[in-house]
């Protein structure tokens, strides 16, 4: 069935443009008026994972090289203005096109404001480890409030001098790096960020730097460095980096997988919801939200060899998520909770306890987003149990700062509560995804606009 209000794919930049003149991406309060299904096909921003190690991976390498459809949000650009403090230069082409050369100069000339971007800040650690001079690093108020120490202990181990608050654990985060050796060091947490923080310093460590993970995790470092001349060698859950110079390459940043699950949900939420989203990675650990909505009982495909997700309006059911699902679905969590509400049956998702450190803590405020739109939710330590077959109503909802808690909050309002959902911090949404207000309201036609 062809779809009756297929997008045309405007370049981010237009979007941005007119989404700014609207307020609708700095809004700190956004109202959305539901219910109705969400129907069309679009594309989302650049892969958000991949593009932050583009603009790092560039700025260690020799030589210049482009990065072509880099994410727009304010994460990204965070890590854009911290290469630019090592001296590496930063061009644009147009057309959604960056040059950047590398490589580093010299240590950061100002401290690293990283804003809310956890990947941000701890991929750079590492690189701040490699370099013989001293660099400070910083966030926002959330951002400051979440733990280094998972990197800055290992990055210890290495060789690196790093302090921080209480004892190194919170940012503002110094680090006089350089002369490291490598080291084997198997992180407690499954985490693609402090995987990538040592592989990164490894780079210029002596000897291999291997990591041990507890469970795999997504492997955009591996195949980034191995496109840019790195040495890296993945075994299962152990990776190894040796020493050695990278070589500037360009690259083209695939759709954002993690995006696209809310439209995915979006989709499933209404009856005639019908959604196509293009041009999505398709490498491993991204995807699996698309293997938990399947045993969910979604009508959903996804092509791995064109990157296009599909996804038509669904009876869902109940499904159990357990530890070793999470490190794939760790940021569509929130999502994903809002879909097992109106499923037939109880979710228990657990061995979630990381979700805890992310840009809020995310099993708390997915809890009170699900029972403010009135599903019935019990908290557990690591996890959440969901009541399926709750009969959705319009919500005032805090994001806590969090953009993953906004976006999901806009898809409930818009496409499965009858009447007008706030989003309060709505503005967090600039992290990962501007003009996604825009992109709810031209699929699902709801009303979106700054509220008071
Ligand atoms: C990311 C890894 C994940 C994820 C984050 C992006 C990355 O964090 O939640 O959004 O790009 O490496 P953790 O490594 O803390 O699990």
């Amino acid at each position: 069935m062809p779809l009756a209000c297929a997008q045309r794919h405007p370049p981010d930049g237009e979007l941005n443009v007119m989404d700014s003149i609207l307020g609708l991406d700095s809004a700190a309060s956004l109202r959305v008026t539901g219910a109705r299904p969400a129907r069309g096909s679009l594309r989302v921003p650049g892969d958000k994972s991949i593009s932050h190690r583009a603009l790092l991976l560039s700025a260690i390498a020799r030589g210049a090289g482009t990065i072509t459809g880099l994410s727009l949000g304010q994460d990204v650009t965070h890590t854009r203005r911290a290469i630019e403090r090592f001296g590496v230069s930063v061009a644009d082409l147009g057309d959604g096109r960056l040059r950047v050369e590398g490589p580093i100069r010299h240590e950061p000339d100002d401290v690293l404001d990283h804003g809310n971007a956890g990947t941000g800040i701890r991929l750079t650690a590492g690189v701040c480890a490699g370099i013989d001079g001293l660099s400070v690093l910083t966030g926002d108020q959330y951002l400051r409030r979440r733990p280094m120490d998972r990197v800055a202990e290992p990055l210890r181990a290495m060789g690196a001098t790093v302090d921080g608050r209480e004892g190194g654990r919170l940012a503002p985060m110094v680090i006089r790096g350089g002369n490291l050796t490598g080291i084997t060091y198997a992180p407690q947490q499954a985490s693609a960020q402090v995987k990538s923080a040592l592989l990164l310093a490894g780079l210029s460590a002596r000897g291999t730097t291997t990591v041990e993970e507890i469970h795999p995790t997504r492997r955009h470092t591996e195949e980034m460095l191995q496109q840019f001349g790195g040495r890296v060698r993945v075994d299962g859950a152990r990776v190894s980096v040796e020493p050695g110079e990278l070589t500037a390459t360009d690259i083209v940043v695939p759709g954002d997988p993690s995006q696209a699950a809310f439209w995915a949900v979006a989709a499933l939420l209404a009856d005639q919801g019908e959604v196509v989203v293009e041009g999505l990675y398709t490498g491993f650990g991204r995807s699996d939200f698309v293997q938990i909505l399947e045993r969910m009982g979604a009508d959903i495909s996804f092509d791995l060899t064109t990157g296009t997700l599909a996804v038509r309006s669904s009876r869902l059911r109940a499904v159990e998520i357990t530890a070793e699902d999470v490190p794939g679905i760790v940021d569509e969590v929130p999502v994903l909770a809002m879909a097992a509400a109106v499923a037939e049956g109880t979710t228990v998702i657990s061995g979630a306890a990381e979700l805890r450190a992310k840009e809020s803590d995310r099993i708390a405020s997915t809890a009170a987003m699900l029972r403010a739109f009135g599903a019935q939710v019990t908290e557990t330590e690591d996890g959440i149990v969901i009541e399926g077959g709750a009969r959705l109503r319009p919500a005032r909802v805090d994001s806590h700062g969090d953009h993953r808690i906004a976006m999901t909050a806009a898809v409930v309002g818009a496409c499965a509560a009858e009447g007008d959902t706030v989003i309060e911090g709505w503005d967090s949404v600039a992290t990962s995804y501007p003009g996604f207000a825009r992109h709810l309201m031209e699929l699902t036609g709801t009303t979106a606009e700054p509220a008071a």
